[in-house]
């Protein structure tokens, strides 16, 4: 059985959403969407309120539109509207990698700085509609630039830090951004990161991209190309700080966010104004019954979805104190995290699985001469989280006191779907438990049949849906229509299996298409494959995920080389930094099994299925290997598993 943690007395005083809201409202939400979200559409300040609220087909001219004929504008909702009522208040508390290095930013100050922005942008020439690459690290220009693109209209597209010039350059080139911001070097852990040096390398191949500006962050050596690169100090300095937002329509872009999936390079996950800032407010204040004046520190990077959500967007469209921390959770030691909660007085701690775990590691010592006691809600996203994590998270950081929201939604889906409401749900360790409003989930078998009661599935989601759902793959409508409606009719799939309980919780089991989940950093196999198989000694790559103790998954490639190559220490070692320098370190892989030969079927296809097993050391449950051109493969394949231990 499972333990059940109830809603604790002294948080349901004060929360803002019981269990008896939380029933009334999600049942509005499903059978009286227009009503529901017309109502809630209202939390934002429109500059032409809307009349329509939903449209949304998942079959047929698939389309998903929400409150279509409002006009807004998204910065103006995090900034302008706060000056009056909290203009003094700090909007980022900004904690550098370094821990004596911190500070604290107002709702005014960050306006004028986006003002500024955005004024020296549209002095580059930079209009509504256009594209704009950002690749900084966890710095408060990172937020300012997201802000100053949503202010003149323009699309931002974030490229996470640790990506390699290759990556980056696809993702500028995919979308024809025509500016890139970025930083001389980022700081994480004490080490430099040389942006700098990767934009240039990138950007030998980017025909669009005119203009760069330049933050400086550590001082670093970089060349500045005459004509193409800015100091962003320079062009602030000399900008007005005063700016009126551009008005956008609801669905005007808001950013493009790339994603890996199953096949193919990764994809331009698109977001638009209106229903994507409604979804991220309205789950930030409820899911982490945010009151004002708390503190927020969410720890994920803003080159991810949940940096976007859940440390901008969100949180400062509700006038909220984010926090947003430029280091990693072991430097200079294993508390940091724990010290920097004490230092600011956190009240919401939001990070991954992942942290957890390797932190677990590091024993409760050091986690308990630290105070937390300015605690008082716990999160995780990204991935799974085991219940013995999951335990340890609620008794040794939360001291038994603190509810812990384990969230789950994806970079597709703008917000938090699935998701306890602290004050509402009653908790079980490694549960998302509960749809969020307007969140229908449906089970479904391999066939595309709809399963009811407490069953094991594949996740899908029925409309009515909610309003920050991604609207298209940036200029591949069809691509989105395959990838998410066309396995199962008229739903939307996410990629996820899960279980359902008695009890009507969801239990997400992980990815069951050939994505796989590292540290909570979503990777497409067939992207490490096609980076192996670029390299000159190796003939043929598959590569599956494997249950890594501490990252959750990790990466397992087999590795045919071609003729003449002989396996050796060195050109693994070789192997591993070449994917390092194609992707960026996320995608290295962890275990490189030589494979003389991969298990394929007769029309030559290979059978991930048996891979996957063999990593994962199950070799009695191969399933049905009759199919196999050549069955002996598979004995070569295990005996060589077995002699790696
Ligand atoms: C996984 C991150 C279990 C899932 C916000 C999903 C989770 C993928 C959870 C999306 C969770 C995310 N429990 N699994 N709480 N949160 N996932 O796009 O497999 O980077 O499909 O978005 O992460 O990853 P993405």
């Amino acid at each position: 059985m499972t333990e059940l943690f109830p809603v604790p007395a002294d948080f349901a005083k004060n929360a803002l959403i019981d269990e008896k809201t939380y029933e009334e409202w999600y049942q509005r939400s499903v059978n009286d969407p227009d009503g529901f979200w017309g109502e809630h559409g209202k939390r934002v300040d429109w500059i032409k309120p809307y009349t329509q609220v939903k449209d949304v087909s998942y079959s047929g001219d698939v389309h998903i539109k929400w409150f279509a004929d409002g006009t807004l504008n998204v910065a103006a909702n995090c900034l302008d509207r706060h000056l009056e009522t909290r203009g003094d208040q700090t909007a980022i508390i900004w904690e550098g990698d370094n821990p004596n290095e911190s500070k604290h930013v107002t709702y005014r100050e960050l306006h004028a700085e986006v003002c500024r922005l955005a004024n020296a942008m549209t002095d580059l020439g930079v209009k509504k509609g256009d594209r704009v690459t950002i690749y900084l690290p966890m710095i408060v220009e990172a937020a300012v630039a997201m802000l100053a693109c949503a202010r003149i209209g323009a699309v931002h597209s974030i490229v996470f830090g640790g990506f390699s010039p290759d990556a980056l350059a696809g993702r500028i080139q995919d979308c024809d951004s025509v500016l890139l911001i970025t930083a001389d070097e980022g700081l994480r852990g004490g080490r430099k990161v040389p942006l700098k040096v990767n934009a240039d390398k990138a950007l030998e191949t980017c025909w669009s991209c005119k203009s760069v500006i330049v933050v400086k962050r550590t001082g670093g050596d970089i060349h500045m190309v005459a004509g193409r690169d800015h100091w962003y100090h320079e062009l602030t300095e000399k900008a007005a700080a005063t700016h009126t937002p551009v008005e956008m329509s609801a669905e005007d872009p808001l950013f493009i966010l790339y994603t890996s999936g199953s096949t193919g390079k990764p994809k331009g996950v698109l977001h638009t104004s209106g229903g994507y800032l409604v979804y991220a407010s309205m789950t930030h204040q409820y899911v982490f019954d945010y009151h004002d004046g708390e503190v927020y520190w969410c720890t994920a990077d803003v080159g991810w979805v949940t940096g976007h959500s859940y440390i901008v967007y969100g949180p400062l469209a509700n006038g909220a104190i984010t926090l947003m921390f430029e280091g990693i959770p072991t430097y200079p030691d294993a508390s940091r995290f724990w010290q920097v909660v004490d230092k600011h007085k956190v009240n919401i701690f939001y990070t991954a699985p992942t942290a957890i775990r390797s932190l677990m590691r590091e024993g409760e010592e050091i986690v308990k001469k630290t105070s937390r006691a300015s605690l008082r809600l716990l999160g995780s996203v990204g991935e799974p989280i085991n219940p013995e994590a999951w335990l340890w998270y609620h008794r040794v950081v939360g001291d038994n006191r603190c509810p812990i929201v384990d969230t789950w939604w994806q970079t597709e889906t703008g917000g938090i779907l699935i998701t306890p409401l602290p004050g509402a749900t009653a908790l079980k360790p490694g549960s998302a438990t509960r749809p969020f409003f307007g969140v229908k989930p449906v089970m479904v078998d391999a066939e595309g049949k709809s399963l009811d009661g407490a069953v094991e599935g594949n996740l899908c989601l029925a409309e009515p849906g909610w309003p920050g759902q991604m609207r298209t793959v940036f200029g591949d409508h069809e691509r989105f229509v395959q990838t998410y409606f066309s396995t199962y009719k008229g739903m939307y799939f996410t990629g996820d299996g899960a279980r359902r309980d008695e009890d009507g919780y969801y239990w997400i089991t992980g990815r069951v298409d050939d994505v796989i989940n590292v540290s909570g950093h979503r990777m497409g196999t067939a992207e490490v494959e096609s980076a192996l198989v670029a390299h000159p000694k190796v003939a043929e790559a598959a590569v599956v995920g494997y249950p890594h103790e501490i990252k959750g998954q990790g990466i397992y490639a087999y590795v045919t080389l071609v003729a003449d190559e002989e396996p050796s220490e060195e050109l693994r070692k070789e192997l591993v930094n070449w994917v390092r320098k194609e992707i960026g370190p996320i995608a290295s892989p962890d275990l490189i099994q030589w494979s003389p030969g991969l298990p394929k079927t007769r029309s030559g296809k290979i059978m991930r299925r048996i891979l996957r097993k063999i990593a994962e050391n199950e070799f009695g449950a191969l399933g049905d290997t009759s199919t196999l051109a050549d069955p002996t493969v598979v004995d070569d394949l295990i005996e060589n598993r077995m002699n790696r231990g």
